[in-house]
């Protein structure tokens, strides 16, 4: 019997399932991405896997970044197998993130770039007047609210 899969936090053994995972959804072609440019500059904060009978089948990832001197976390990259879709995962992963960040003291909020009509079902709205170190469409520059509202300027790693 397969058991109902669990969110956890990611730990060092998962780096070969989540990377195996996350290239599944986005291919190779992810690493081209503005939003990987950011990434590579800042730390890890957290990461949350689905896991069921003991196997990746979801990740996603937190790095700390600021915004204008605001504290964020920058989400993603965010993925579940394909198999696994329209079951909750997903959003399961995004809950799990923002119970992460919700706990963090004096933190602005969560930035992402993604698919809007996906996000905004968590409380993630436009953020047009962020830009990020390379091209990305403003229209998926999204930032879910916490201590502060929607920013502007340039994300930069922490
Ligand atoms: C996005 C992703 C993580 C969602 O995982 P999931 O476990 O299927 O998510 P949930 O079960 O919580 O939500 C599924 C719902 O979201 C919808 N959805 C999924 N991706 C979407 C997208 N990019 N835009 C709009 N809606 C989307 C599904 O159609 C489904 O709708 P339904 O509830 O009406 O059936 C998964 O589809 C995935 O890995 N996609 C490939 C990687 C990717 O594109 N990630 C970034 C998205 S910007």
């Amino acid at each position: 019997m397969t058991a109902t899969p669990l969110i956890e936090a990611e730990t060092p053994a998962d780096a070969a399932a989540i990377e195996a995972v996350t290239l599944a959804a986005f291919g190779p072609g992810r690493f081209a991405k503005t939003a990987e440019r950011l990434r590579e500059r800042s730390p890890l904060a957290a990461g949350f896997v689905a896991r069921e009978d003991g196997r990746v089948i979801g990740s996603v990832r937190l790095w700390s970044i600021s915004i204008d001197g605001v504290p964020a976390l920058f989400l993603g990259p965010i993925a579940v197998e394909r198999s696994s879709r329209r079951a909750g995962l997903g959003a399961a992963l995004v809950q799990a993130c923002v119970d992460h960040a919700q706990a963090i003291d004096g933190l602005g909020g969560v930035l992402l770039v993604g698919d809007p009509p996906y996000f905004t079902r968590f409380g993630f709205l436009s953020a047009s007047a962020v830009s990020l170190p390379g091209p990305a469409d403003p229209r998926r520059i999204m930032w879910l609210p916490l201590l502060q509202s929607v920013p502007s300027g340039l994300a930069c790693s922490r």
